[in-house]
C-alpha cells in the first residue's frame, strides 16, 4: 500500500509550520549564492524587496476580477503594458496584455494567430504550422499541441545562428506563423529578425518575436551602448512579441507580457463566451484566477528601477558576463558556443566531453545547465552570479584540469531542463 501524507487532524502553529518548511529547503540548490544557472533571477536587494512588498500588498486580490472589483489592479496592468509598449517601439494602436509566464504568453499569441488566420483565409485545409529555428522554446510545441498545429524546426548554421533560408524553405501554404527568438534560450543569440521580417513580408505571414528571456534586458543593454540587433516593433514585419517580466525584468513570478502590432489582431487574443448561467465571461488569459500580486509586484519593480535602474543593472551584468566569457575563453580546451548577445552563455569543448566537467562541477554544488547539441554547459546569468564569478571559474578550471588528466571518457549525464 502506498503511504500517503495525511491531512493533520489538528492544525499546527505558524512557527512550527514555517520552521518545517525552512528545513525542507536544506536539500534545495543554494540559488541565493549563484549555484543555479536557470529558474531564478536577481538584481539587487532593493529590487527584491520592492517586488516582494508589491506582491504581498496584493496577496489576496485576484487579477481575474481586475475589471469589476479591483480597478487598482487594472490600472497597474494597463500601466505595465503601456510602459512596455514604449520600450518595444510599438506603433499607435498596438495592444498588450499581462499573463502568468512566457509559456502562457506564447500560447496566447499562437492562439490569436491561428484564429486571426482562420478569420482571414478560412480554416486551413491541413493542420496549420509554425516555422522557426531548432532553438525555438518548446512552449511553441506546447501551444501547437493544444491547438492541433505542427511546429517545424530548421537546423541552425555551423555558427549556431538561425539559418533564415532554411527557415524559409519550411514554409508552405499551411504555415500560419514564423518565429524568431530574442534571444534564443540554448545559445543566447538574437535571431536575425530583420531578415526574418523580409521572409514574413514575402509570404505575407505573422511574425512572432519570442523575447521572453531577453525582452526586458535588450533595450537597456542597447541604451548603454552595446550592439543589439533590431528585434522589436521597430521592424515593420513584427506582428507580436512575448516578453517576461519575471526573468530579466527582475519582477516576482508570475509576470509576463504579450503584445500585438494592431487592435484587429489583438481582438483574437481575447476569450469571450456567454454560455453559462452567470453571463459573459471575458478574459485575456488562459488561466482564470491569477494573482493580483504578480501584477502589483511588476508595477512596483518597474517604478522602483526606472530606465536608470535597468541601465545600471545592464551595465553591471554585462561587465560581469564579459569577465565570465573571458575566463572561459582563457581556459585551454574550452570555447563559447556561438556569439551570445546578452547574459546567456553556453560553452563546450572539442577536446573532451564537457559533461564530465559538468559532473565535477555538480559535485561541488553547481547545478549544471546543459545543452545537448552541441554538448555544452549552459549559464543564464543575472546579478545573483556576480559574487561567485571567481569561485565558479576556479572550480571550472580545476574540473577541466582533472578531465584532461584523466584522458578519454564519456559522461553519463543527460541534458534536461
Ligand atoms: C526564449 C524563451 N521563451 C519562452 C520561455 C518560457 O517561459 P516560462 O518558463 O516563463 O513559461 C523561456 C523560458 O526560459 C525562454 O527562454
Amino acid at each position: 500500500m502506498t503511504e500517503r501524507t495525511r491531512l493533520p487532524q489538528t492544525g499546527r502553529g505558524h512557527d512550527d509550520i514555517l520552521a518545517e518548511m525552512r528545513s525542507f529547503k536544506d536539500g534545495d540548490i543554494d540559488w541565493q549564492h549563484g549555484r543555479a544557472p536557470l529558474y531564478v533571477f536577481g538584481a539587487d536587494a532593493g529590487t527584491y524587496e520592492i517586488g516582494r512588498a508589491g506582491f504581498f500588498e496584493y496577496f489576496s486580490e485576484n487579477a481575474l476580477g481586475a475589471g469589476r472589483a479591483f480597478p487598482s489592479v487594472k490600472r497597474m496592468e494597463t500601466e505595465v503594458v503601456d510602459m512596455a509598449l514604449g520600450l518595444f517601439n510599438a506603433p499607435d494602436g498596438a495592444r498588450g496584455f499581462m499573463s502568468t509566464g512566457g509559456t502562457e504568453s506564447i500560447i496566447l499569441a499562437v492562439q490569436a494567430c491561428r484564429d486571426w488566420n482562420r478569420a482571414q483565409r478560412g480554416a486551413p485545409r491541413h493542420r496549420g504550422n509554425i516555422v522557426g529555428a531548432e532553438t525555438l522554446h518548446p512552449a511553441f510545441n506546447k501551444g501547437a499541441k493544444l491547438m492541433d498545429l505542427d511546429v517545424r524546426r530548421a537546423p541552425v548554421g555551423p555558427d549556431l545562428r538561425m539559418d533564415v533560408a532554411a527557415v524559409e524553405a519550411l514554409i508552405d501554404d499551411d504555415t500560419i506563423m514564423i518565429v524568431g527568438s530574442a534571444p534564443n534560450f540554448p545559445y543566447g543569440m538574437i535571431d536575425p529578425i530583420r531578415e526574418l521580417g523580409a521572409v514574413a513580408e514575402r509570404h505575407n505571414l505573422w511574425l512572432h518575436v519570442d523575447a521572453c528571456v531577453g525582452g526586458y534586458l535588450a533595450p537597456f543593454v542597447r541604451m548603454i551602448g552595446r550592439a543589439i540587433p533590431d528585434f522589436d516593433f521597430g521592424v515593420p514585419a513584427v506582428t507580436s512579441i512575448s516578453a517576461d517580466l519575471h526573468k530579466f525584468g527582475f519582477c516576482p513570478k508570475p509576470a509576463s507580457t504579450v503584445f500585438y502590432r494592431d487592435a484587429a489582431r489583438a481582438e483574437h487574443h481575447m476569450f469571450d463566451a456567454s454560455v453559462w448561467p452567470n453571463g459573459r465571461f471575458l478574459t485575456s488569459t488562459i488561466v482564470g484566477t491569477r494573482p493580483g500580486g504578480g501584477v502589483a509586484g511588476a508595477w512596483a519593480t518597474l517604478q522602483y528601477l526606472g530606465v536608470d535602474g535597468y541601465k545600471r543593472i545592464a551595465t553591471e551584468l554585462m561587465a560581469f558576463v564579459d569577465a565570465y566569457i573571458a575566463g572561459i575563453e582563457a581556459t585551454p580546451g574550452l570555447h563559447i558556443h556561438g556569439a551570445p548577445d546578452l547574459s546567456i552563455v553556453a560553452y563546450g569543448s572539442d577536446s573532451f566531453d564537457i559533461f564530465r566537467v559538468a559532473e565535477l562541477m555538480q559535485a561541488k554544488g553547481w547545478l549544471p545547465g546543459l545543452t545537448q547539441k552541441p554538448k555544452g554547459i549552459h549559464r543564464m546569468m543575472s546579478l545573483l552570479h556576480a559574487p561567485v564569478l571567481e569561485p565558479y571559474l576556479d572550480d571550472m578550471r580545476a574540473a577541466v584540469g582533472v578531465v584532461r588528466q584523466a584522458g578519454p571518457g564519456e559522461s553519463a549525464l543527460k541534458a534536461n531542463y
